[in-house]
């Protein structure tokens, strides 16, 4: 039988002077990166496994792209249950020497959904195995509520806005509903996603559940190509404030932040806080979407183990080779139509200019 001792830890609460002074109102970080497998996930996959354990399951499986993955190992470790997972070939491989170092066993797949398919094949095949879903299950929700709880126990009032990161949802799912057991209906969310894993935006304007034909972010533990059907049905219950970032915004924050903050996250978490960088959070006051004179506002620093210091040069550089490669295409297309029309001595002026501003 399971202790009754959840398996995450209370996360601190405090005021970050940086971040505050840029956002021009107290800005509190909930450091989910402090917890003991890196990432809030913990929370909802603790919940899940500890309840599947008591329920007699002999093995976990789970799919992830890293931080359910890690959570998962961390937990069948200390439950001492076997656990397989399976990961994209694109996950780092820092991040599955972490999964190995917890006792688990590492599969791979091409892609998210492929190794979705194969763990749910293996557990099909076992009836004494459980799936563990990443998010979609109350269960999981149930784990990730306790972050509100606790926001609740260390604020001396309800914060103004709650920053957080949507992958599947399951973060969403949990804050809402920590959110109406708190008595904090009325505290809006700005649910933050990246261009190229933005399931969420596209439900939430669709009115339903939309599924990405591919994900192309970098930030990729957020790329669940459809969100959970709860997660869309609470969004339109709650005050949700569905925001979209591009890679490059989510990244470029993340160097700020490590040195102001001395804490290094990944992309997933890098979108929430480019609500700040990016200026985000004066154009949604500007708006009127958000108070102008907005009392506090909560980031979930949801953390993330798909980081280091050697990742983070490398998105750079590939974030800048992007960039250069498109005007590069925008350049030639000009130079085409141009050719094509053959006009104007000004415009292969200032085309020539542009030709030399991306380097080619
Ligand atoms: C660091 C991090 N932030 C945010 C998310 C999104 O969480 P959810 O899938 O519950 O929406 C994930 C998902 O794996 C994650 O790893």
């Amino acid at each position: 039988m399971a202790s009754s001792k959840p398996f995450h830890v209370v996360t601190p609460l405090r005021v970050s002077p940086h971040l505050s002074k840029l956002a021009g109102t107290k800005v509190y970080l909930k450091l989910e990166n402090s917890q003991p497998t890196g990432s809030f996930k913990i929370r909802g996959i603790g919940n899940f496994c500890k309840v599947m354990a008591e329920k007699g399951s002999k093995e976990f499986v789970s799919a992830s792209a890293g931080n359910a993955g890690l959570a998962t190992a961390y937990c069948a470790k200390l439950l001492e249950i076997p656990a397989t997972i399976y990961v994209p070939q694109s996950t780092p491989a820092f991040t599955v020497e972490r999964m190995k170092d917890e006792g688990a066993t590492v599969c791979f797949g091409q892609t998210l959904d492929e190794c979705k398919n194969k763990a749910q094949e293996m557990v099909k095949k076992n009836s004494d195995w459980t799936f563990v879903p990443p998010f979609g299950d109350p269960l999981i929700s149930e784990g990730h509520k306790t972050m509100v709880a606790e926001m609740k126990e260390q604020m001396e009032s309800k914060p103004g806005v709650i920053v957080l990161s949507v992958g599947g949802g399951g973060m969403l799912c949990g804050v809402i509903q920590g959110l109406r057991e708190a008595g904090w209906d009325d505290v809006p969310i700005i649910a933050m996603e990246t261009w190229g894993a933005h399931s969420f935006h596209a439900s939430l304007k669709q009115g339903e559940l939309v599924t990405l034909p591919k994900i192309t972010s970098i930030a990729t533990t957020l790329g669940a190509a459809t969100v959970a059907e709860e997660a869309l049905k609470l969004a339109q219950e709650h005050c949700v404030i569905s925001q979209v970032v591009t890679d490059p915004e989510a990244v470029a924050g993340i160097p700020r932040f490590l040195d102001a903050e001395k804490i290094l996250v990944e992309p997933a978490c890098g979108a929430s806080l480019a609500v700040i960088y990016s200026g985000l959070i004066k154009t949604l006051q500007k708006e009127c979407k958000l108070p102008r004179d907005l009392e506090s506002m909560v980031i979930i620093v949801c953390g993330g183990n798909n980081i280091t210091l050697e990742e983070l040069d490398r998105l750079k550089d590939e974030l800048c080779m992007n960039h250069r490669m498109k005007e590069y295409v925008e350049c030639k297309v000009a130079l085409a139509k141009w050719n094509h029309a053959s006009n104007s001595g000004t415009f292969t002026a200032s085309l020539q200019k542009s030709l030399g501003a991306c380097g080619h």
